[in-house]
């Protein structure tokens, strides 16, 4: 097959070469843009009368075709057309040989791959900020709904405070949160146009680099032709903030686990989101939410690569930056179907209400707020923590609970307890005490759950 740039070659590249070096086997998810970018292209040309506009008529005729074609699945992509853009405009100069061969007038597949990968990355991202937002939309859902659970809080994975279920919900609300916010903010950069960049210095051409940016609705131009096709710091950054939100996800992944053990049982999953083993038949595994975290583990090899990969390129571009693309492609698929069945799984979980309660007021959970009780009796709060230790552990060896022990008692480790300190060891009225701004009262959290009601309101 005769290449494109075939001119200064007097012998095809070996078989080998070609394998070795196509992208077309992963950069054919970019033909929708490519043919966006090409299709503005032609455009500008015409209108600058670089070209006439028949022949841009013709150009986008058959780059309409090719889209067609690729819709039917019936375009045929070729190896030794390399990569996307090739096997596009190859097709395109068949269809028409003259006009065909002008549409790379002021332009390079530098530029171009530059222009593909940010019109792909803009779409996904926004798709990304929709999952994240529905995802804290179902989160929200069910914090309301649960407004009443009270579970346990910990810290080193040891009970420490009661909490209500909404609260702890939330917090994953507030993460996913700045991961929009991150996210919103990386596709700023992601929405510079490139092209007119062209090999890496520009053109003596009169092109008119505001035109396309228009119809393609990019919001800046880049200003620097050598930056503008040796640049993927959206990539990186795009990568980073997905390993992030992966990272979000993998604790929230392994959560689930926990809890959907025997020896936790705060949820349950149903079975539709749950597998069997092919040997145990009691068994019923948190595959989904075991693999979301497993998957964190690709994004981040991901973000190596990427870093990796530009991390010595001198500058403009070098073939290397063809595999950013296979970080990028993997990123953005395992990041969309972990935020897709993780959605959905919510709708199935049940959280086992009796249970965190009951868990909730075991194991001394409200033994600071017994010490806050001393020091608003005047009590030195360090004093306060150690009297409540002593008191622990007079229960730990009678095997008491704090609520359980007779006011002579409590006296004999401090004479400021009183009878209202039984008020302060009731699992609710802890919870609905910790008024503090951003704590776990119940006023606290609806404050919090109709602050993000606002913000998912709003786009
Ligand atoms: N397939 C290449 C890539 O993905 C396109 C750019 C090729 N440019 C070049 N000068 N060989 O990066």
């Amino acid at each position: 097959m005769k290449k494109l740039w075939g001119g200064r070659f007097t012998q095809g590249a070996a078989k080998s070469v070609e394998a070795f070096t196509q992208s077309i086997s992963f950069d054919k998810r970019l033909a929708f843009y490519d043919i966006a970018g090409s299709t503005a292209h032609a455009k500008m040309l015409a209108k600058q009368g670089i070209i006439t506009q028949k022949e841009a008529k013709e150009i986008i005729t058959g780059l309409n075709k090719i889209k067609k074609q690729i819709i039917l699945s019936t375009f045929d992509f070729k190896v030794e057309l390399e990569d996307i853009h090739m096997n596009i405009e190859s097709a395109l100069t068949e269809m028409y040989p003259d006009s065909g061969r002008k549409l790379h007038t002021a332009r390079s597949r530098n530029d171009q791959v530059a222009l593909d990968l940010r019109l792909y990355l803009r779409d996904v991202t926004k798709n990304i900020i929709e999952l994240i937002k529905n995802f804290q939309n179902i989160l929200v859902d069910i914090s309301e709904k649960h407004l009443n659970t009270i579970m346990p809080g910990y810290t080193h994975l040891q009970r420490a405070q009661p909490v209500l279920l909404a609260h702890h919900l939330l917090a994953y609300v507030e993460m996913f949160q700045r991961d929009r916010e991150r996210l919103s903010d990386c596709l700023k950069r992601v929405n510079t146009l490139p092209l007119g960049a062209c090999a890496m210095s520009g053109t003596t051409l009169n092109i008119d680099r505001d035109y396309v940016a228009k119809e393609l609705k990019f919001a800046r131009i880049s200003e620097n032709s050598m930056d503008a096709v040796s640049d993927r710091d959206f990539v990186i950054e795009f990568i980073s903030h997905c390993s992030i939100i992966m990272m979000h996800l993998s604790r929230m992944a392994e959560e689930l686990v926990l809890w959907s053990t025997g020896e936790f049982s705060f949820i349950e999953i149903s079975d539709a989101y749950t597998t069997g083993s092919s040997i145990m038949p009691q068994k019923k595994n948190p595959d989904v939410a075991e693999l979301i975290r497993g998957k964190t583990g690709r994004v981040y090899g991901a973000l190596m690569s990427i870093l990796t990969i530009m991390k010595a390129l001198p500058l403009t571009y070098n073939r290397d930056m063809q595999e950013d693309k296979i970080p990028l492609f993997d990123t953005c698929d395992t990041v969309s179907a972990s935020l897709q069945i993780i959605n959905e799984m919510f709708h199935h979980i049940n959280f086992n209400a009796m249970r965190l309660r009951e868990t909730a007021s075991s194991g001394f959970s409200l033994a600071t707020d017994l010490a806050e009780y001393l020091v608003r009796k005047g009590i030195p709060f360090r004093a306060a923590h150690e009297i409540t230790g002593n008191i622990v552990k007079y229960c730990v060896e009678l095997d008491e609970t704090l609520e359980k022990i007779p006011l002579s008692v409590f006296k004999s480790f401090s004479d400021s307890i009183e009878e209202d300190v039984y008020q302060c060891l009731n699992l609710d009225d802890a919870v609905n005490n910790k008024n503090s701004r951003g704590g776990t009262s119940m006023n606290e959290v609806q404050k919090q759950i109709q602050r993000f009601k606002k913000l998912l309101r709003m786009r």
